[in-house]
């Protein structure tokens, strides 16, 4: 397939990168737990790896990125085998050496979030020390996802107090 990215504008390269990442998911038999719905762990993962993505590709070097926290996953309703599970991943706030991505699922179209989360990631030089990563919000982006960014900014925050 031709590859035309070459000749986009810079604005629409960095909207790329900006943009949702957005994964389907069918509920399978091996994704269920002994209640016979899908298994926390297995939610768990289908969200933390949008979130990387989301955060990898805003990067552009995903080998870069590491996952230092997850905030928050609450799990509302339960997901049985034969659902659609749709997980929408992103980016809310960077700071010098993090980035920030918000992650929800809904079932079957219904707009609904049913697990929500918030990842903090951090850019990583070959000793896995944490490095910055240049990366900047434009603030037309932050205007337009005020919420995401919000929760982000949020649980960064909470982060920076708590943990590290
Ligand atoms: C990620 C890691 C390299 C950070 O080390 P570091 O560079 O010394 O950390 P710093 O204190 O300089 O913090 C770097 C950034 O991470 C953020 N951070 C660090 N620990 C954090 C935590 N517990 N929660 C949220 N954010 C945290 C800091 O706020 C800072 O963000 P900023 O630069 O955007 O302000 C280190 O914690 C690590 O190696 N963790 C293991 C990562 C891993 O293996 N993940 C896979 C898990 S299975």
């Amino acid at each position: 397939m031709r590859d035309d990215s070459a000749r986009l504008p810079l604005e629409t390269h960095v909207a790329k990168r900006l943009e949702p990442t957005i994964n389907t998911r069918l509920v399978k038999y091996e994704d269920l737990n002994h209640h016979r719905t899908l298994f926390a762990g297995r939610g768990a993962e289908w969200l933390i790896e949008a979130c990387f993505i989301s955060a990898a590709r805003c990067v552009g070097r995903p080998e870069d990125v590491v996952c230092v926290q997850i905030h928050g996953m609450t799990f509302k309703k339960a997901a049985n085998r034969g659902d659609l599970v749709e997980v929408v991943a992103q980016l809310g706030h960077v700071g010098q050496k993090s980035l920030t991505v918000v992650g929800k699922a809904t079932i079957n179209g219904d707009p609904r979030s049913v697990v929500t989360c918030t990842c903090v990631f951090v850019t990583v030089d070959a000793d896995g020390k944490g490095k910055p990563h240049g990366v900047t919000l434009p603030a037309p982006y932050v205007d337009a996802y005020r919420e995401v960014c919000d929760q982000a900014r949020a649980a960064y925050e909470s982060g920076k107090k708590t943990g590290a």
